[in-house]
């Protein structure tokens, strides 16, 4: 039916026929482009007078024989296998030819030959038929490209006539990368990595070739570790380390800390986190070609724990004393304040890692805790007892102060009593004194008066024992003297002369005064002495 379609289609052409005489062949179309390996078909008709009959009809790719004998190309050993003749004895001349190959690049005539002897015809000028291909295109290197390397592409085709222009793609890239059959890469690097095709204008066209693709090996780099979590772990989170990192082939990745692998995989997930998983980790990415590290640091904060409070002193404190809380704990990142509280008070009653209250009194006894606080939380330690007691040592020295104090007090009193008993008995004497120097004008002061009469009764032995003369100047007479003095012959006062002032004076120029006299042996010379106006006077002083 299809092969019909054409003489219908001609049929309907009015005047094809009409010219009877007309000797012709109508090709399609003169040029014909045919991919190589693929079917052409070239359609033709062809007319012939009446009365003539067609005794051959054929195709042949020589226009001028040299023996004026034209090849039938179905006796072609190239051919006769390809070529099938569509062939209608009257008016159609198409013909196919399966599986070109680029040496089928040539012109093709359509020649028939009649009963009679001038009715040969060839249709001239024929069909030219191109043949063209898709390009391939060929690695310079077969195994693997690392970079550094130097790789050539070339794109090749079989075309007649040949290929006048090459250019080059990479990827879905619109514009060319290159031109020529060759495409020379030259120290690859990744970035050169891709799919690649080249591009043939050709009479028939242009012409893509199939992708190649272009794989470009390096060793792992631009490796990085990160945390998820951007701003602050605090324990119990759940926290992903990641590993990225640039490889080709695609690196494996393994994590560390401190030279301890924990994991692989690009990830590392950390879920309920714990202090004790701060430190440095390191990924290592790393493939065929090479390794590469890269580390982070994770720090696991936590709120204050372990707090407790204590007490510097050991002993019993008791009032006036200086007495200092200290308050420790553990904590990520480390405390920033510590408050300092009195048990059942809500207001804190000091800050501070120590707490110090001087002078203390009972007032302050009671528990003290503290409250440690840092940036992810706060706790409080248990309460310490502050006991404000009294100490034996204490109640000793006040003791020992009070008796001293009233040991002083009574020292203070004696002494006042003995001065003025003192100043009693001075005023005293001197009275007695005065009394006598104005009854006897006497020299002598503080002398014991001693009765005349029972003075006599023991008159043999009186002693005069420590006479000290005095004058009233108050001028007392030299100690030196005394031993000079001391000539019993002149140690004997039995009798003591009265003198007026003014004998005395006088007396005090011829005679020495006598200090601490003792009359060893009393004479009876002494009381021989004795008259009625003198004065017997014993132990003067
Ligand atoms: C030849 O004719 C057939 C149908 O008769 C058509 O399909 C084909 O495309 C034609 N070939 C050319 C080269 O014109
Ligand atoms: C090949 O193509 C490029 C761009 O497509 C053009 O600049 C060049 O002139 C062409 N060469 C030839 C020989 O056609
Ligand atoms: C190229 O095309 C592919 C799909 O064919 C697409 O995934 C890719 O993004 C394209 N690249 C560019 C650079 O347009
Ligand atoms: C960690 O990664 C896993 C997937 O690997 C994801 O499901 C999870 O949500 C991530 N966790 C965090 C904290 O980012
Ligand atoms: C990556 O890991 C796989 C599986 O664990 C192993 O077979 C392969 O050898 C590793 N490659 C390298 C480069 O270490
Ligand atoms: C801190 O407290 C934990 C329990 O909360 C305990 O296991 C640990 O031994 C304590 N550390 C110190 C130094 O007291
Ligand atoms: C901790 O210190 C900050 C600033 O230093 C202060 O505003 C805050 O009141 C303190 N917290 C306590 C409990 O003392
Ligand atoms: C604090 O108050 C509680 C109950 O309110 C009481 O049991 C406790 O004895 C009080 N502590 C002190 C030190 O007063």
């Amino acid at each position: 039916m299809a092969r019909r379609l054409p003489l219908i289609f001609l049929l309907m052409i009015p005047g094809v026929y009409s010219a009877d005489d007309c000797w012709g062949v109508t090709y399609s179309s003169s040029h014909i482009c045919a991919l190589k390996g693929s079917t052409v078909t070239i359609n033709c008709t062809y007319t012939y007078p009446t009365g003539y009959q067609i005794k051959k009809v054929f195709w042949t790719k020589t226009q001028t024989p040299t023996d004026n004998v034209f090849p039938d190309l179905s006796e072609d050993s190239e051919y006769k296998q390809r070529i099938q003749y569509l062939r209608d004895k009257q008016h159609d001349c198409s013909v196919r030819l399966t599986d070109v190959r680029h040496t089928d690049s040539h012109e093709y005539y359509f020649r028939f030959i009649t009963d009679k002897p001038d009715g040969k015809w060839i249709g001239a000028p024929g069909v030219t038929l191109d043949v063209t291909d898709k390009p391939v295109i060929s690695i310079s290197s077969s195994g693997v490209i690392v970079e550094g390397d130097s790789v050539t592409l070339t794109c090749s085709s079989e075309s007649n006539p040949p290929v006048h222009n090459y250019s080059w793609f990479k990827e879905n890239q619109t514009s060319s990368v290159g031109s020529g059959n060759i495409y020379y890469i030259s120290n690859i690097r990744s970035d050169h990595s891709g799919q690649y095709k080249c591009k043939t204008r050709h009479t028939c066209g242009e012409k893509y070739s199939d992708s190649v693709t272009l794989n470009v090996l390096y060793p792992p780099r631009n490796v990085t570790a990160s945390i998820s979590s951007s701003g602050v772990i605090v324990e119990g989170d759940s926290v992903n380390l990641t590993c990225s990192s640039e490889s080709n082939p695609p690196a494996n990745i393994s994590w560390f800390k401190e030279e301890t692998s924990v994991g692989s995989g690009n990830i590392y997930s950390i879920s309920n986190i714990r202090s004790d998983h701060s430190g440095q980790y390191k990924c290592k990415a790393r493939n065929e070609l090479g390794e590469r590290n890269a580390a982070l640091t994770l720090n696991v904060l936590y709120p204050p724990r372990n707090v407790s409070a204590s007490i510097s002193s050991s002993g019993v404190i008791v009032e006036g004393d200086s007495v200092t809380l200290t308050c420790s704990s553990e904590s990520n990142p480390p405390v920033h304040n510590y408050s300092w509280f009195k048990e059942n008070q809500t207001s804190s009653v000091g800050s501070g890692q120590t707490f110090s209250i001087s002078n203390i009194n009972s007032r302050l006894s009671g528990w003290f805790y503290c409250v440690a606080q840092n940036e992810v939380g706060s706790q409080r330690s248990d309460a310490v007892s502050v006991t404000v007691g009294h100490s034996s040592y204490r109640h000793l020295l006040f003791g020992i102060a009070a008796a001293c104090g009233g040991l002083f007090t009574i020292a203070i009193i004696i002494v006042l009593i003995l001065i003025i008993m003192r100043i009693r008995r001075v005023a005293k004497t001197k009275e007695a004194a005065v009394n006598q120097v104005n009854r006897q004008d006497d020299l002598y002061c503080a002398v014991n008066h001693v009765d005349l009469a029972s003075e006599s009764a023991h008159c043999d032995d009186v002693q005069y024992e420590s006479v000290k003369p005095q004058r009233l100047g108050g001028e007392q007479t030299t100690a030196g003297e005394a031993p000079e003095s001391r000539d019993p012959e002149e140690l004997h006062y039995a009798t003591v002369h009265h003198h007026s002032n003014a004998e005395m004076r006088r007396s005090e120029e011829n005679e020495n005064h006598y200090g601490n006299i003792t009359n060893d042996k009393p004479d009876a010379s002494v009381r021989s002495n004795v008259e009625d106006t003198s004065v017997i006077y014993s132990s003067v002083k």
